[in-house]
């Protein structure tokens, strides 16, 4: 069977990595969550103090791109590849919602996407992937095979969130995560550099009302008429 490349964009919480994921497990794929490398950058910048709340050194963050090392390592036992920056797991870390809050004000910066395409083109070269983002369609992989676009409710996205950040432990309250949901999603999509578009070929899916049954079972049928 050929193999091919599928990119999965969308709003903030669509569910895009969670059927990502399921893609790459049914096909054998590689699984890259671009959001993950964005969210490590930002890591990174606040533990070098170049970013808070009410601050951002951007100048010496472009000035110390070179020394931040990104790596996916597959974890068998979570069938998934955790992310490591420059050498420490920081799976954990980068999803709370601190980074949540900054992650975006990082991902604006063109020397950052420059820096992190490059890596993304780099793993997807030999096909076999499944990665998703906000421009994985339009600018990593202008010539995937298979693009879908996800959207779902901004109520049903951050009540998804909501839980997921709950269930792991972490304090937060569904308004400020519903807020941090629109707050990302008016940067993305506004933002000069790769704003979050759909690309014109693009298969848009909204799962407010589907089951991940549902959901996997319909998308994996358009996959399977590209393979
Ligand atoms: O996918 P996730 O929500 O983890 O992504 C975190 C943030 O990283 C997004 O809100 C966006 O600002 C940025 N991002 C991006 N381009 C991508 C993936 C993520 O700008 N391809």
């Amino acid at each position: 069977m050929k193999k091919i490349t599928i990119a999965i964009d969308g709003f903030s919480s669509t569910g895009k990595s969670t059927v990502a994921k399921q893609l790459a497990k049914k096909l054998a794929y590689v699984y890259v969550d671009s959001g993950a490398m964005y969210r490590a950058v930002t890591l990174y910048a606040m533990k070098q103090n170049f970013i808070s709340n009410d601050y951002f050194d951007v100048e010496n963050l472009i000035l110390t791109l070179d020394t931040i090392k990104i790596s996916f390592i597959y974890n068998a036992k979570l069938g998934f590849a955790e992310v490591y920056l420059n050498d420490v797991n920081v799976e954990h870390e980068i999803r709370t919602l601190q980074v949540s809050q900054l992650v975006s004000k990082v991902a604006e910066i063109s020397e950052v996407r420059k820096k992190l395409v490059e890596q993304q083109q780099q793993m997807g070269l030999n096909k076999g992937v499944v990665m998703d983002g906000r421009d994985i369609g339009t600018v990593v992989f202008p010539n995937a095979e298979l693009k879908l676009f996800m959207n779902a409710s901004a109520e049903k996205r951050a009540q998804r969130r909501y839980d997921e950040l709950t269930e792991r432990g972490d304090i937060v309250t569904f308004e400020e995560i519903l807020k941090n949901v629109k707050y990302r999603d008016h940067i993305d999509s506004t933002r000069e550099d790769s704003p979050l578009i759909k690309a014109e070929d693009a298969v848009e899916f909204d799962n407010s009302n589907l089951t991940l049954e549902e959901q996997f079972e319909q998308i994996y049928k358009i996959v399977e008429t590209k393979l």
